[in-house]
């Protein structure tokens, strides 16, 4: 069985997203996969709650809840039969958390959204792994998911940059894509949509499938040269079923950040970043 954590302590990057959509793509496999949601606001749980008998299985347990009624270990016991367990994180998680959190990992998925914001949190969360969690680089334990990603904007190209000089692989490339929010509000993920949606997102999930289970999957591959220019649009699609209005055709809005004559690059200084790192890791672990 096979333990997956998605953590950043910055709200709203993508964790329960990543962790719905992961457990969506391995039910659909045939995998028996569990969402274990440790955030009060219950996320994950309430999608697994919206799934159709119909769908495959996924068992959701509630870790959230302070339960008297059970043991700790009754209430977070896993069923025999599960192949992996996915573990939804809330925002704000502290330092000091991370070591229980992770100890057990096979696989830490950190979510980074590209925004300056999100990016100096993401390196804090990063050195706080390294440091005060321990992990080292070399176990290959920590994956980087750039979420939310328009190509075309300073934001991301500083991003990318900043992932590189952490020396922690970047395991996806995630678009902002509608589609995640439509496959949210019915209880479904990515891979459960009608693949004329949804197949650029699904084939943005290859590489972390590889990364994760170490063989690729092939139904994950471009199927063949990607259509002309829909590029990293964030623009609405129908979602299954296709009930969606006309006016929900692709969009192409002027993409956030984007390169305007002369505009300044995103003040991300990677060497300061790194140094943060370091610096705030010590200090946490000092304390
Ligand atoms: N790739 C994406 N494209 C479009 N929308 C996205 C994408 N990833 C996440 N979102 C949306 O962004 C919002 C925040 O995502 P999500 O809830 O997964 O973040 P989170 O890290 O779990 O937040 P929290 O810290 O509050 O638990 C949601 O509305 C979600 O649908
Ligand atoms: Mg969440």
């Amino acid at each position: 069985m096979q333990r997956i954590v998605v953590l950043n302590p910055k709200g709203g990057s993508g964790k329960t997203t990543i962790a719905i959509n992961l457990a969506s793509y391995l039910a659909a496999r045939g995998q028996r996969p569990v969402l274990m949601d440790f955030d009060p606001q219950g996320s994950s749980v309430r999608w697994v709650k919206k799934r159709q008998p119909a769908q495959a299985p996924i068992q959701a347990i509630a870790a959230f809840e302070k339960d008297s009624r059970t043991t700790r270990a009754f209430q977070l016991r896993i069923p025999d039969d599960a192949t992996h367990v996915i573990v939804d994180t809330p925002a704000a998680i502290e330092p000091r958390q991370l070591p229980d959190m992770t100890r057990d990992a096979h696989k830490i998925l950190v979510p980074v959204l590209p925004s300056d914001i999100d990016i100096h949190t993401c390196s804090r969360c990063i050195g706080d792994l390294l440091l005060v969690a321990k992990i080292r680089r070399e176990e290959n334990r920590i994956g980087v998911i750039a979420n939310r990603v328009r190509r075309n904007t300073l934001m991301y190209q500083a991003l990318i940059r900043f992932l590189h000089t952490l020396g922690i692989p970047i395991v996806a490339i995630i678009r902002d894509s509608q589609n995640y929010v439509r496959a949210a509000e019915l209880g479904i993920g990515v891979h459960e949509m009608k693949s004329y949606v949804a197949q650029q997102d699904v084939e943005q999930w290859g590489p972390l499938v590889t990364w994760l289970t170490g063989a690729p999957d092939s139904t994950l591959s471009p199927r063949s040269a990607p259509p002309a220019a829909t590029g990293e649009s964030s623009g609405e699609v129908p979602a299954e079923g296709g009930t969606e209005p006309a006016d929900a055709a692709p969009q192409r809005p002027a993409p956030e950040g984007a390169a305007q004559p002369g505009a300044a690059v995103p003040p991300v200084d990677e060497a300061v970043a790194v140094e943060e790192v370091s610096a705030h890791a010590v200090a946490a672990q000092a304390g």
